[in-house]
C-alpha cells in the first residue's frame, strides 16, 4: 500500500496501481481493484471473490467510471462463470448495480453472451468460463485502443479548433486511466496535448459532491506533470468570463440516438456558459458509450445517490461514498434533505463534438451519430 499526497510527475505509470486486474491466485480467480474512494490519500487495493462484492464496489464507487464499468461488469460474470456461481444472476444484479452508465451493462451482456455462446457450442463450465474471461479482456483490450485513438482524434480537432497550441482546457469529473484500459477518454486528450507541448493549463473542476476531480483527476494530472489548478465548480464561470478557456473537454456515461450527454451532474452548466462565451464544448467517449436505443436525453435514468454526500463534505483517508451514514464531516444541519443526482444531461445543440474511437461527430445529428458508430464492429 502506498500512502502518500505528492507526486513528482516523473513517475511513469499513470497510476500507481492498475484500476483493475484479474488475478488467479491459488484459492481461486480474483478481480482486483484499485479502491477509488482512499485517493489520493492511500493507494489501496480491493479484491472481489464474487459479484456481490463487485456490486457493492460499483456502488461505493470503489470502481466507476463509463469505460471501467464495462470493464469491471465483464470480468464479474467472468469471475460468477470462474468460481461456479450462477452466471446469469451474478450478470443481472452486476448490470442494474449502477443505471446510468450504459456501458456497465454492455460489458456485462458482452461476457454473458461469450459464456452462452460458449456453452451452446458443447463447451463444459470451465472451458465456457475460460471463454467469458477471454471476452472480459478483449473488451478491456478494445478499451486501451478505442482510448489511444480518442486522444489521437481529439487532439487533431482541438488543433482546428483552437489553432496555435497553449491550449488551456477545462474538465470536469475523472476520465483518465483511473476509468479506462488505456488512458482514459477526455483526460487522454489532455495528456496527449500535454506530451506534445501544446497544453498551457488544465482547468480541473473539484466536482462535487464526491470531488472526482479533486481526488482523481489532480491525482493523474500531477502524476503526469502537466500543468492544472484546481477550482471549486462554481469558480468556472468566472474563469470563462476573464477568458481563460479554450475548450471544455468532457467523457460521457451515456449518449443517446439524438446526442445527448449524460456525464457527471455539473457539465450541463459548463455546457451553457461555453455557448455564451462562445468556446468549444467537447464530448470525448468510446462508441460503447453511445446507447442508440434510447431516443433522447429525456429517456436517460439518472441516478439519484444518497444525501449525505452532499450534506457531508468527504474526508481523506475514509471511504468517500456508499455507506449510509457517510463518514464525512456533517456541514449541514442533521436532517437536511439533498437533492443529489450522479448525472446531469446536455442536449446535443450545446455539444461542438463528439470525439469516438472511430472518428468525430461534428456538428452533432442523429444521423452523423448513428455513421460514426456504424464503423465500429461492435456497434
Ligand atoms: O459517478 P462516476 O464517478 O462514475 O461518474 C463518472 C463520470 O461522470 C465520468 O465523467 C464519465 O464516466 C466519463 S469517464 C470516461
Amino acid at each position: 500500500m502506498a500512502d502518500q499526497y505528492a507526486y513528482s510527475g516523473d513517475d511513469k505509470r499513470p497510476t500507481g496501481f492498475p484500476a483493475i486486474r484479474w488475478e488467479e491466485p491459488p484459492e481461486g480467480p480474483v478481480l482486483v481493484l484499485l479502491d477509488q474512494t482512499r485517493l489520493p490519500a492511500q493507494e489501496v487495493e480491493l479484491v472481489c471473490t464474487d459479484a456481490p462484492a463487485l456490486v457493492e464496489a460499483i456502488r461505493s464507487l470503489a470502481v466507476r467510471g463509463a469505460p471501467l464499468l464495462g470493464i469491471a461488469g465483464a470480468y464479474g460474470v467472468a469471475l460468477a462463470a470462474a468460481r461456479g456461481f450462477d452466471v446469469d444472476e451474478a450478470a443481472t444484479a452486476l448490470a442494474s448495480a449502477r443505471p446510468t452508465a450504459v456501458n456497465l451493462a454492455v460489458g456485462v451482456r458482452r461476457a454473458q453472451e461469450a459464456h452462452e455462446a460458449a456453452l451452446a457450442n458443447g463447451a463444459d463450465l470451465q472451458q465456457a468460463a475460460a471463454a467469458t474471461l477471454a471476452a472480459a479482456r478483449q473488451l478491456h483490450r478494445e478499451d486501451a485502443e478505442a482510448s489511444a485513438r480518442m486522444a489521437e482524434h481529439g487532439l487533431a480537432l482541438l488543433e482546428e479548433l483552437v489553432p496555435g497550441g497553449g491550449h488551456r482546457l477545462l474538465t470536469h469529473c475523472n476520465t483518465g486511466s483511473l476509468v479506462s484500459g488505456g488512458e482514459g477518454t477526455a483526460f487522454a486528450v489532455a495528456l496527449a496535448a500535454h506530451r506534445t507541448g501544446r497544453l498551457r493549463r488544465l482547468w480541473v473542476d473539484e466536482t462535487r459532491p464526491l470531488l472526482q476531480g479533486a481526488r482523481l483527476t489532480a491525482y493523474e494530472a500531477a502524476r503526469s506533470g502537466m500543468a492544472y489548478t484546481l477550482l471549486t465548480d462554481n469558480a468556472a464561470g468566472s474563469l470563462f468570463a476573464a477568458g481563460e478557456v479554450d475548450a471544455v473537454l468532457i467523457g460521457a456515461d451515456r449518449i443517446t440516438a439524438d446526442g445527448s450527454v449524460a456525464n457527471k451532474v455539473g457539465s450541463y452548466p459548463l455546457a451553457v456558459l461555453a455557448r455564451y462565451h462562445h468556446v468549444p464544448f467537447i464530448v470525448v467517449a468510446p462508441v460503447t458509450t453511445v446507447d442508440l436505443d434510447t431516443p433522447d436525453g429525456a429517456s436517460i435514468e439518472v441516478e439519484q445517490r444518497a444525501g449525505h454526500e452532499v450534506t457531508e463534505l468527504v474526508a481523506p483517508q475514509v471511504p468517500v461514498a456508499g455507506a449510509e451514514a457517510g463518514g464525512g464531516i456533517q456541514v449541514a444541519p442533521l436532517g437536511t434533505t439533498a437533492y443529489n443526482p450522479a448525472f446531469d444531461v446536455t442536449p446535443p445543440d450545446l455539444v461542438t463534438a463528439i470525439v469516438t474511437e472511430e472518428g468525430v461527430v461534428s456538428p452533432v445529428t442523429a444521423g452523423a451519430l448513428a455513421e460514426v458508430c456504424a464503423r465500429s464492429p461492435r456497434v
